[in-house]
């Protein structure tokens, strides 16, 4: 599915979309946010967070790698790879930790190997003043999701 997102209110209209399509429970989802910086990873990244119940702040996790929140609709995991230099970085860093939650990252081409156990891919691409957003289902399970946002576009 694509769609053109004209401005930030716009990045931030999808991630609630996104946010609203999941199953209650949001545990053991992983959504990959891809795109080159300034893209709006991280936009839609803090509208999602708080599209799921999270108030307030929404610290970038680009030093500490991964914020944890834990909301009502499960554990939630927001990730950065940008500084990640090689994809067997993650076992070292407690990647299998994050089962429980939702995963939701930034930077996720940086380990290519994510992409067997995700979800959901979003790609940000620079179009003119806005950007152009591709959500792909990369999961079975997701098929039902990118089919109900596409059926209902209110972005
Ligand atoms: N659809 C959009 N159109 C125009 N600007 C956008 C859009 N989405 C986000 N932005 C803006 O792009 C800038 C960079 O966004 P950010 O989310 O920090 O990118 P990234 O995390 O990919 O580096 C921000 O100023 C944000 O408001
Ligand atoms: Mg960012």
């Amino acid at each position: 599915m694509k769609l053109y997102l004209c401005d930030a209110t716009a990045t931030e209209a999808l991630a609630e979309d996104v946010a609203a399509s999941l199953p209650g429970d949001v545990g053991g989802w992983t959504v990959l946010l891809n795109g080159e910086l300034g893209a709006g990873k991280s936009t839609f990244a803090r509208a999602f967070i708080r599209a799921l119940g999270h108030e307030g702040a929404v610290p970038s996790p680009t030093y500490t790698l991964v914020e944890p929140y834990s909301l009502k609709r499960g554990q939630v995991y927001h990730v950065d790879l940008y500084r990640i230099a090689a994809e067997e970085e993650l076992h070292y860093l407690g990647w299998s930790d994050l089962d429980d939650g939702l995963r939701l990252i930034e930077w996720a081409e940086r380990a290519p190997g994510l992409s067997d156990s995700a979800d959901l891919a979003l790609t940000l691409r620079y179009d003119g003043e806005g950007r152009r957003a591709e959500i792909a289902a990369v999961s079975a399970r997701a098929a039902d999701i990118v089919a109900g946002l596409s059926a209902n576009p209110n972005t």
